[in-house]
């Protein structure tokens, strides 16, 4: 598989070592996988996102499927169809979605994994299953640690390193025990050895993405370890990473914690759905740990191997959970103006929710307000 763009060319190989992932993939047919998903029927829709459709589906063999279908045959979704299938082909993790096979026709393309039935985090928190508050305290920490985890394995143990570039919470799914796969590798970024950051285009997802990112392209480990700060301040409060308030102004997640967490008002940090129900030395930890990620010096972050032991309850001499503050990004209205809120997206109910969905720009002359 050739991918252009500053990204390793090399061949798919099959994996050799099985361990506790099952990771065999095969080559599908189109007419496997139209049969397997009833001719990608609309009642078989699961989610959509940037790069098309993913759809429920039954292999004959019994096994359930999400297919992921490319919308759209141009080079930009060819280049993000290369890129997933070239890093899924590379990754093996229990908090990583692996491949189960792919399918390359003349006008198609398709990316077949195994069906994750409790869908994305995302749905959980603001979505369609909110209401049966499912997540209870012990869970999100545990989706937590999970996702952090497989971030981790991405950076650090997989060569060459890969940079995820769009964690948020409609990219981490939840099996029917409750444990998170990170997935969605559309926009992930193979690091050759040796550099420790990289310049490109922008992609990924507002509310999520870092300031030197956003500003300047400037592309490290630290952008997915912002965005992890976001989706761990989202899981112990239950909020959007940007609100819509009445009005039509926008709040993000950061600035409406930031009060909260200099007046040491923990509790009301707190998502109220969980009643009270959870463990304050828990929720300072995971605020302290969300506080340091989301910092806006970069190399003030701490990495994906200090969250997870942060977040086990390990402490650090020179990252003592001693955080009082948070930065509050806000962001300017022209890069608000650029986000375009899609209705026609299902699983993250963009418009409704107030979830900002993929984007895809120019490096941004000043995203946040107060850096000038
Ligand atoms: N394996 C799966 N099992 C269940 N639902 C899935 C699966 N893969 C994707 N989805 C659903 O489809 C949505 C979009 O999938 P994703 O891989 O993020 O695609 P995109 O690149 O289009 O964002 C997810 O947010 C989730 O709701
Ligand atoms: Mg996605």
């Amino acid at each position: 598989m050739k991918v252009k763009d500053g990204i390793l060319t090399s061949k798919l190989c099959r994996p050799t070592s099985f361990g506790v992932v099952n990771n065999t993939w095969r080559i599908f047919t189109y007419k496997e996988l139209h049969a397997a998903t009833n001719g990608f029927s609309d009642d078989n829709k699961l989610g959509e996102g940037g790069f098309g459709s993913v759809y429920w589906g039954r292999t004959s063999d019994g096994l359930q499927i999400a297919v992921k279908k490319l919308k759209a045959m141009n080079s930009k979704a060819e280049m993000e169809f290369a890129v997933e299938v070239e890093v899924l082909g590379r990754v093996r993790h229990k908090n990583l979605l692996g491949l189960r096979g792919y399918c390359v026709g003349d006008d198609q393309r398709l990316i077949v994994y195994d069906y994750m039935p409790n869908l994305s985090l995302l749905s959980h928190l603001h979505g369609q299953f909110a209401v049966d508050v499912q997540l209870n305290w012990q869970r999100r920490m545990n989706i937590a640690i999970g996702s952090a985890e497989g971030i981790l394995y991405l950076h650090r143990e997989v060569t060459p390193h890969i940079i995820h570039r769009d964690i948020k919470a409609s990219n981490v799914l939840l099996n029917s025990e409750f444990e998170p796969l990170v997935a969605d590798f559309g926009f992930a970024k193979l690091i050759p050895e040796g550099v420790s950051h990289m310049t490109t285009r922008v992609k990924g997802t507002l509310g999520y993405l870092a300031p030197e990112y956003a500003m300047w392209g400037k592309v490290s480990e630290s952008c997915d370890v912002y965005s992890f700060g976001i989706l761990l301040l989202e899981l112990v409060t239950g909020r959007k990473p940007i609100e819509k308030l009445p009005g039509g102004l926008k709040r993000t997640i950061t600035e409406w914690a930031e009060p909260l967490i200099a007046k040491g008002k923990l509790r009301d940090l707190v998502d109220p759905k969980l009643r009270g129900n959870f463990d304050e030395n828990q929720v300072k930890q995971a605020i302290n740990v969300a506080a340091l990620c989301v910092q806006s010096e970069a190399e003030k972050r701490p990495n994906m191997k200090e969250v997870v032991n942060l977040l086990k309850g390990f402490e650090y001499e020179e990252k003592k959970v001693t955080v009082t503050r948070i930065d509050s990004i806000k962001y300017d209205e022209e890069l608000l103006a650029l986000d375009q809120l899609s209705d026609k997206d299902h699983d993250d109910a963009t418009a409704s929710y107030g979830v900002f969905s993929a984007i895809e720009v120019q490096k941004m002359k000043d995203p946040y307000k107060r850096m000038g």
